[in-house]
């Protein structure tokens, strides 16, 4: 990872949940004008997200200048139990007083992965303003991101062609899991000033101990940002010696 991860550890996953939910909040405060949070999927950020629309965090955001967009999607219907849309609609999103056009989902009523991917893209683009990233002006406030075991991030898995993109912002993955899925690529999901990843359990123990020791052959370890990197973990998750 570059820059080296400034890494936060908490006491249980509780805990990482109610820090990456605070550090959110104050973050979001200080935005000017608008603020843009790219979501992630995953078991570790429902909580999150749940107190973040909950009774004492949502009253402390202005949702008013928030937008929401999702760093990877499973190309099935937003009702769908594995939607990440779903999963962050029903923690949070539904609780919080955000404009409904803020809310920049990947769509998946569409005929094909690739025209999803195409179309997320388009939002993207429409919301920077630019078809080219200016590495001065980052797409996106904060990027959440998790750790599979196997060291994926987002749906970039370890050894898919989705990995080499460096032009796409956006690219459809399929045939590498059950579900195609879509997914934002490296240029993408690096240009934030701020990416956090959040890791729980003792099962992510060995996967990050080799992502925090550089080891390339994981998706998570590529990740090279002009802004900073910090990584939520919890005692469980972080290596004893
Ligand atoms: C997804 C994700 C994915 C996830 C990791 C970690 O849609 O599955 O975006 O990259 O973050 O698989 O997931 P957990 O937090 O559930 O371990």
């Amino acid at each position: 990872m570059t820059p080296s991860p400034i890494v936060d550890v908490a006491e249980s996953a509780e805990d990482l949940a109610e820090r990456a939910a605070i550090w959110l909040t104050t973050r979001a405060a200080l935005a000017r004008s608008r603020w843009s949070l790219n979501l992630s999927g995953g078991s570790t950020p429902k909580r999150v997200y749940e107190l973040l629309g909950g009774a004492e965090l949502r009253r402390r955001i202005d949702w008013r200048k928030a937008h929401l967009f999702w760093g990877d999607e499973r190309f099935v219907p937003h009702s769908h139990p594995d939607s990440n849309y779903k999963m962050a609609s029903d923690a949070m999103i539904a609780h919080v007083p955000i404009p409904a056009p803020q809310v920049h989902a990947i769509r998946t009523d569409v005929d094909s992965p690739e025209k999803a991917a195409a179309l997320y893209a388009a939002t993207l683009e429409d919301f920077y303003g630019s078809v080219s990233l200016d590495p001065e002006r980052p797409l996106f406030d904060v990027t959440l991101l998790g750790l599979g075991e196997d060291g994926h991030t987002a749906s970039l898995f370890p050894g898919s062609c989705a990995l080499d993109e460096r032009r796409a912002w956006v690219v459809p993955v399929v045939g590498v899991k059950p579900q195609p899925r879509i997914t934002l690529t490296y240029p993408a999901l690096e240009s934030s000033r701020d990416i956090l990843f959040l890791v729980a359990g003792a099962e992510k123990r060995e996967i990050l101990a080799r992502v925090l020791g550089g080891d390339r052959s994981l998706p998570a370890a590529r990740i090279a940002t002009r802004g900073a990197i910090r990584i939520f973990a919890d005692k469980a998750a972080v290596s004893a010696g």
